[in-house]
This record gives C-alpha cells, structure tokens and sequence, in this order.
C-alpha cells in the first residue's frame, strides 16, 4: 500500500483512505450499470495504488497518495462508460498467467483454458506414441487473438520438457491481434518458439498440422448486441459469428482436408448453446468425419474434437 507521502503521492494534499475511495467508486459504478461494482472498484484500486486487490481489502484504513487517487478516479469514469477492467488495467489472467490485453485483441476468457488443456494432453499423448523420424509435432491457433492459447500453451510444453519437439504456428487475420500476441509471447519468453503470421484461417502454403487449435468468433451475429456493455469495446471481428454463429467455424471446417495430416486433430471451442449444431455441421462439411463434444467445468459443450475416424 503506497503510504500519504510514498511514490506517487501528492506531497502536502491530504490523504484518503482506501475504504473512502472503494465506497465512492462502488456508488459511481452503482449508478452506471456496472454488474459487478464492487468488484470493479477493489481491482481498478489496487491498479491505481500497485497493490494486489486483497491488500486493498485488508486495509481499508490505509491512506492513498493524491495522484494515485486520481488516477482510480479516472478509471472508475473509464469502467463508468462499460470498458473493460481488463482493457484499463492493461492485464488479464489467463491459465495461471498475466496477460497483456487491449483493444486490438478479445479479452481471453476462462472457459478457454479448457482447449489448453486438451491441447496440452493431446499434444503429450501424441508424444508419449512417438513420431515418425523425430518430427516435429506442428500446431496451429487460429484466431490467436491475444496468443492466450498458444502462448499458454507453450509455457506447459517447457514446463513439461516438450517445447523442442513441438511448431507452433500462431495466426490471426488481425495485425493488431498478432502484435499484442508476440508482445505476450515476448513477455512470457517463449517468442523463440512460435511463428506468427497474418491470414485467413489458415497459410496458404498448403502446411499440414498435427493439431489445429480455434477459438474463432462463434456468436450469432443477432445475439450480438444483447452482449453485456464490456463487449462493444473488444474487435467485432473477434466476435461476430455471422448469422448462426458458425460462419468463420464452418470456413474452417471446409479447409481441414487440406490442413490436417492423416491422424490430425482439431480442438474448436465453441458457443455453450452448439454442441448439437456442431455435430450437424461436422456431418454435412465433412462426411465420414468424427465430431465429438467435450464440456466445461460448467457441464455446457465447449470443445468439438473433430478428426478424420
Ligand atoms: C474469439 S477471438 C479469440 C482470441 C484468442 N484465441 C482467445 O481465445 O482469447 C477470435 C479471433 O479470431 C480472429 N479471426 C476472426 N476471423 C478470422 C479469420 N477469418 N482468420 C483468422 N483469424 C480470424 C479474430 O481477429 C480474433 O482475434
């Protein structure tokens, strides 16, 4: 907790507390419509002081310097008009990891962390088996956003001794996305171990990958503005699924053919509401394909496993 006259404070202005400061910024973000104010308030506090948000909450007596005060003040206004937490702290944490997030890419969300799982168990299976001549095992995220997936990913694979025998392909049709997620692959150092590139859905040098990962946009592009405030800050195109929500999905599904060798895997995540549209999909873009859906913690569809048996 910065002390009255500690960095950042403003020397001679009187202080305030944190449990002041918090209950003014609950009732500003009260009033705006915020769906968790307090919430908010306590992460958006901790950010402007430099202190994790249980510190705030262990000391409501402590006293806050005046620009850091400002600075909350300003962000509790920024958080009034619907952005983000995430987008004005600059961070989100992601598979155990902080993440740097802004507007060029979606915020990741925790229900994602189910595809690094299942990635990471399929790409250790894989390994476990044995590849023909040492090769390497190539993977590609497509619609890397932020690089959450692939970057989270490659930090278990050195965790577990496997970053050597893995490609890793990140990809997004957004510059700006793939800038933000070489900027985290850089801060998480595992830049060295993937390769980004700027297309749509997929090269176009007729690469074949052991294991195609997606979290693509898969909302129905009707449902989008019934989406909480947040949303209309993060890219359309991170979101926008067209008309049933399975449009950029369904593209990808008619290039898997050409895209996954023999025994090849893709991991799609998709909408809670999709599994059995999935399912339909697989079977009229891909006869004699396999589609199976696994769930999240929360028991809804999550992930579409889609092969070739
Ligand atoms: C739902 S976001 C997922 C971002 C990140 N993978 C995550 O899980 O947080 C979808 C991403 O797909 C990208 N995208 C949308 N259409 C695409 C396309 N046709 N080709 C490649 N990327 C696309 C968007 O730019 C966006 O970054």
């Amino acid at each position: 907790m910065a002390p009255a006259d500690g960095p950042g404070s403003g020397r001679g202005t009187p202080s305030e507390t944190t449990g002041a400061l918090l209950r003014e910024g609950v009732q500003r973000l009260l009033e705006s419509g915020s769906e968790t104010p307090r919430l908010d308030a306590e992460l958006l506090l901790g950010h402007a002081v430099g202190v994790e948000r249980t510190v705030i909450l262990a000391h409501p007596e402590a006293s806050v310097g005046a620009d850091a005060a400002r600075g909350y003040r300003a962000d509790i206004e920024r958080r009034a008009t619907g952005e983000p937490v995430a987008y004005i702290r600059g961070l989100k944490e992601f598979y155990g990891l902080a993440f740097q997030v802004d507007r060029r890419a979606l915020i990741p969300r925790p229900e994602t962390e189910r595809l690094v799982e299942l990635a990471e168990t399929e790409v250790m299976r894989r390994l476990r088996l044995g590849r023909a001549g040492d090769a390497l095992l190539r993977i590609v995220d497509v619609g890397t956003g932020s690089g959450a997936v692939v970057v989270a990913l490659a930090v278990s694979l050195r965790r577990l001794g496997a970053a050597d025998v893995v490609e890793i392909l990140a990809l997004d049709s957004s510059a700006g996305a793939l800038d933000l997620a070489r900027e985290n692959a850089v801060g998480h150092a595992v830049a060295d171990r993937i390769a980004f590139v700027e297309a749509d859905l997929l090269p176009d040098d007729g690469s074949r990958f052991d294991l195609v990962l997606a979290n693509l946009p898969y909302v129905r592009r009707d449902a989008l503005a019934g989406l909480p405030r947040a949303t209309t800050f993060e890219p359309a195109l991170a979101l926008d699924g067209g008309p049933d929500g399975l449009e950029v999905i369904g593209r990808l599904l008619d290039r898997l053919p050409g895209a996954l060798v023999d025994d090849g895997l893709a991991l799609l995540e998709i909408g809670g509401d999709q599994g059995e549209a999935i399912v339909a999909l697989v079977a009229d873009r891909l006869p004699g394909w396999s589609c199976a859906v696994v769930a999240d913690l929360a028991g809804l569809p999550r992930v579409a496993r889609v092969s070739r048996d």
